[in-house]
C-alpha cells in the first residue's frame, strides 16, 4: 500500500517482472506470431520485426510504464487520467482532457473487445489441452480442421470459456500481489520450461517425413531472409506484430505500472519485459511452431495461417512419437500464455470499476465476468448459430480493436510524452533507474523517430485496410457469405458504443478528480 492510495503494491522485483512478462507474453507470441511471420515471407518477416522493435516496441514501452507509474503515483490505473497529466503540461487541461478521454476510449474498447475473443480463444486452449490427454484429436478418420469446425459448434466451447473467464476472474478478485502476482509466478516459469522442452523437441526431430522437409530447414525459412519477399505488407504485419505481442497500445503495461512504487526503476524493467517477451516469441515460439510444423507439413503446412495452431499441429501431434503428451504440453502452454495476458485485461477494467463507482474489488471482478461473458457470446455463438467457421465477428473485432486502435493509442501515447511532456517525462522516466536513459536517445526517438514511424505505419495501415475492403459497408471478406454480414455489422456497432462510452466515461473521470482545473483551464493539482 506504499503509493499512497491503498491501491496495493507489487510484493517483489522477480513477482512485477514475471508479472510484466505474462502481460506481455501471450497467444501473440505462440498463435499469432508463427503464422504472421510463415504467412509475410518468414526471414523477410524478420527485418521490418526487429525495425518495429527498436523503433517503436522499446520506446513505447519505456513511454508506457512511465505513464502508468507517473499515474499510479495520482492514483490512477486507467488511460484517461494517466495520459490527461501528461497532456496537460503540453496543451493545458481543457484540450487535454478531450485528447486524453481519446486515448482511455480506446483502452476501454481494447481491454473489453479484444478480451471477447481472446478469452474464447484461451478456452480453446483448455479444450485442446483436456482433448490432448483424451485422444480427442487423435482419431484419424476426421480432419483435424473438421475437428476444430466441430469444437467450435458444439457447447464445449461454452464450458472450457466459462472456466477460463470464472478462473481469471479469481485471480484478479484476490488482487494484485495476491492474485496476478501468484498466478504469474506459478504459469510463467511452467510456460518457458514447456517451451524449452518443445523447442528442444522441435530441432531434434530430423525429417520424420519427407527428406527435404526437416525441422532445421524450418528454422532457416524464418532465420534465412529471402529479401525478394519484402513487402510493405509484410512491414505493417511485423508492426502491428510488435503492438500486439508486447501489450502495447492496449492500456495494460501502464495499468500494472501503476502499482509501483513512485521510485521504483522502470528503465531496466522495461528492457526485462521486452527481453523476456521477445525470448518467448522468437526463440520458443519461432524454434518450436515453425520447425515442427515445416518438418511434418513442409513449405505449404507453415503457411497455415489462423489455423496454424489447431489445426495444422494437431496433426503433426496425432503422427509423432509421444504426440499426445507434446499437445498437452503445446496446448498448456498456450492456456499460460493466453491466462497471464488476459488478466491484465481484465485488471484494468476491475481497476477502472474501483477508481470511477468506488466497487470493491470483489464485486468489480464479478462485474467484469459478466460483462466478459456478454461481449463474448456473439463469437461463442457465431459458428453454431449460422453453421460456419469463418469467424467473421471476431475477425472484424481483430482488425479494428486488435490491431489498428492499438496503432492509434501508441501515437497517442508516445506525443503525450515526447511532446506535450517533453523534458519532464525523461526526468520521471529516469527516476529511482537503475540504468538512465540519455537525453539524445529521448530526443531522438520518444520526440522523433517513433511517432513518426507509428504516424507512417497509421497511414499505410489506413491504405491497406481500404484496399483490403475493410471501411466498406459489407468489407471483402464476407462478400460472398451474407449470413455473416450481420454479425459484422453487429461488431462494429458494439465496437463504436464501446468506444463513446469509453470516451465519456473517461471525460467523466477526469473531470471528477481535475474538475477545478478544467473550468481554470490551469494546472494546479500536483503531487
Ligand atoms: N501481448 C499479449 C499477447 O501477446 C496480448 O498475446
Amino acid at each position: 500500500m506504499e503509493n499512497g492510495n491503498n491501491r496495493g503494491n507489487w510484493g517483489s522485483k522477480i513477482g512485477l517482472i514475471l508479472a510484466m512478462a505474462g502481460n506481455a507474453v501471450g497467444l501473440g507470441n505462440f498463435w499469432r506470431f508463427p503464422y504472421q511471420a510463415a504467412s509475410n515471407g518468414g526471414g523477410a518477416f524478420m527485418i521490418p520485426y526487429f525495425a518495429a522493435l527498436i523503433l517503436i516496441g522499446i520506446p513505447v514501452m519505456l513511454v508506457e510504464w512511465n505513464l502508468g507509474r507517473y499515474g499510479g503515483k495520482y492514483g490512477h490505473g486507467t488511460l484517461g487520467p494517466m495520459v490527461y497529466l501528461q497532456a496537460r503540461e503540453g496543451i493545458g487541461p481543457k484540450k487535454a482532457a478531450i485528447y486524453a478521454s481519446l486515448a482511455g476510449a480506446i483502452a476501454f474498447g481494447v481491454t473489453l473487445l479484444v478480451n471477447s475473443y481472446y478469452n474464447q480463444i484461451i478456452g480453446w486452449t483448455l479444450g485442446y489441452s483436456y482433448m490432448s490427454l483424451t485422444g480427442g484429436y487423435m482419431d484419424t478418420a476426421k480432419s483435424t480442421g473438421e475437428i476444430f469446425v466441430s469444437y467450435i459448434q458444439s457447447p464445449k466451447v461454452f464450458i472450457f470459456w466459462i472456466i477460463a473467464v470464472g478462473g481469471l476472474g479469481y485471480a484478479v478478485k484476490r488482487g494484485v500481489e495476491d492474485g496476478i502476482e501468484r498466478w504469474a509466478k506459478v504459469m510463467m516459469p511452467v510456460l518457458y520450461v514447456f517451451g524449452i522442452i518443445l523447442a528442444i523437441r522441435a530441432i531434434t526431430m530430423g525429417s520424420p517425413v519427407k527428406p527435404e522437409w526437416s525441422s532445421l530447414k524450418g528454422l532457416n525459412y524464418i532465420w534465412n531472409p529471402d529479401f525478394s519477399k519484402l513487402s510493405w505488407k509484410a512491414a505493417l504485419a511485423a508492426a502491428g506484430q510488435i503492438f500486439f505481442t508486447l501489450s502495447l497500445g492496449m492500456g495494460i503495461i501502464c495499468n500494472y505500472a501503476s502499482y509501483l512504487k513512485p521510485d521504483e526503476d522502470i528503465v531496466a524493467s522495461s528492457f526485462a519485459t521486452v527481453s523476456l517477451n521477445e525470448f518467448a516469441e522468437i526463440i520458443l515460439g519461432g524454434t518450436a511452431v515453425i520447425p515442427i510444423a515445416y518438418a511434418f507439413l513442409g513449405p505449404e503446412g507453415v503457411g497455415a495461417g489462423v489455423g496454424l495452431s489447431f489445426i495444422a499441429l494437431p496433426n503433426v501431434f496425432r503422427t509423432m512419437t509421444g504426440g499426445s503428451i507434446f499437445g498437452s504440453l503445446w496446448f498448456l502452454l498456450l492456456f499460460f500464455a493466453g491466462f497471464t495476458s488476459a488478466i491484465a485485461m481484465y485488471n484494468y477494467l476491475v481497476a477502472l470499476l474501483e477508481e470511477d463507482l468506488k466497487v470493491k474489488r470483489s464485486t468489480g471482478a464479478l462485474a467484469i465476468f459478466i460483462a466478459y461473458i456478454i461481449v463474448g457470446l456473439p463469437v461463442a455463438l457465431e459458428p453454431i448459430l449460422t453453421k460456419t467457421a469463418d469467424l467473421a465477428y471476431l475477425t472484424e473485432t481483430d482488425n479494428w480493436v486488435g490491431v489498428y486502435l492499438l496503432v492509434v493509442l501508441g501515437l497517442i501515447e508516445a506525443i503525450a510524452a515526447g511532446w506535450f511532456m517533453g523534458d519532464k517525462a525523461l526526468e520521471e522516466l529516469n527516476r529511482g533507474g537503475y540504468w538512465q536513459i540519455p537525453s539524445w536517445f529521448f530526443n531522438t526517438f520518444v520526440k522523433g523517430i517513433t511517432p513518426i514511424a507509428i504516424a507512417i505505419l497509421l497511414i499505410f495501415s489506413t491504405k491497406d485496410y481500404i484496399e483490403a475492403g475493410y471501411f466498406k459497408l459489407v468489407p471483402s471478406f464476407v462478400e460472398k457469405t451474407p449470413q455473416l454480414v450481420p454479425w459484422v455489422q453487429g461488431a462494429r456497432v458494439v465496437i463504436f458504443a464501446v468506444l463513446l462510452t469509453g470516451f465519456i466515461q473517461s471525460y467523466k473521470s477526469i473531470k471528477a478528480k481535475y474538475g477545478k482545473e478544467l473550468s481554470e483551464n490551469k494546472v494546479s493539482i500536483r503531487l
